[in-house]
């Protein structure tokens, strides 16, 4: 099959990771053409916001969609994926505290205390950390699959409030909240059936368990 080559292929790693940072080039590019609207800072922590939401969307439909289309080898980019949506949202906070709150931290915390759409902002890019910090092979090995992959599970909970905090923040048009609230709302109940359908096939005893993955990121 075509697209199983294609997938499999070492060299498509490369043109994935430039798409990837093909929102930082149009960016800088809309910057150099000064095409930032009004309000600059307001344009770009918007933009970056959007790019991290989506790239943790991206990463979620991974597993799915490597299921439903029967192409295991799809898994090979959901390391590179779930880094981006952190890259982004590195991006993100970084331009808040920098440009919006000029780097003034203890302005930074009180938003945080005070504000419930920041502090939810806020519990998704801490919840981040930890899955960028583990998504290297060696560290699938430190702490054993079951317990990374249980630690991984925390991507759905910075999703989650990733759509939260996007859903607080808007005035008026909640619509695009609540699209990305049904697409999260899919993914889970997929997840939930999956693992519903996975215990009722459980081995029977003295079977070897499941092979691991071949290649890590947050699932
Ligand atoms: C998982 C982490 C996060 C995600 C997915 C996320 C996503 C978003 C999205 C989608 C938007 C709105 C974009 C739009 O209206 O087009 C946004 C705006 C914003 N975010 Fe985040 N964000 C995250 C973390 C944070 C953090 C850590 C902070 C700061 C502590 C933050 C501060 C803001 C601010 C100030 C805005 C603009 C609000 C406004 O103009 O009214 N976000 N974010």
């Amino acid at each position: 099959m075509q697209l199983k080559r294609i997938i499999s292929s070492r060299w498509t790693k490369l043109p994935v990771f430039v798409l990837c940072l093909a929102p930082l080039f149009l960016l800088g590019w809309q910057g150099i053409n000064g095409n930032l609207g009004a309000n600059p800072i307001e344009f770009v922590t918007h933009f970056t916001g959007d790019w991290t939401l989506l790239f943790l969307v991206i990463t979620l439909t991974v597993t799915p969609l490597r299921k439903l289309l029967r192409l295991p080898e799809m898994v090979r980019f959901r390391r590179m994926l779930g880094l981006f949506a952190f890259f982004y949202a590195c991006l993100h906070f970084s331009i808040y505290i920098g440009l919006d709150q000029v780097l003034d931290f203890r302005g930074v915390w009180a938003d945080v205390m005070k504000r419930p759409y920041i502090t939810m902002g806020f519990t998704g890019f801490v919840l981040m950390i930890p899955l960028a910090v583990t998504s290297t092979a060696a560290m699938v090995r430190r702490l054993g699959f079951r317990r990374w992959q249980m630690l991984h599970r925390l991507i759905y909970v910075s999703a989650v409030a990733g759509v939260i905090h996007f859903y607080w923040l808007v005035k008026s048009d909640v619509h695009l909240p609540l699209i990305y609230a049904a697409i999260m709302a899919v993914l889970l109940g997929w997840r939930v059936f999956a693992w519903f359908s996975d215990r009722g096939r459980k081995p029977a005893r003295g079977t070897p368990a499941r092979k691991e993955p071949t290649t890590v990121a947050a699932s």
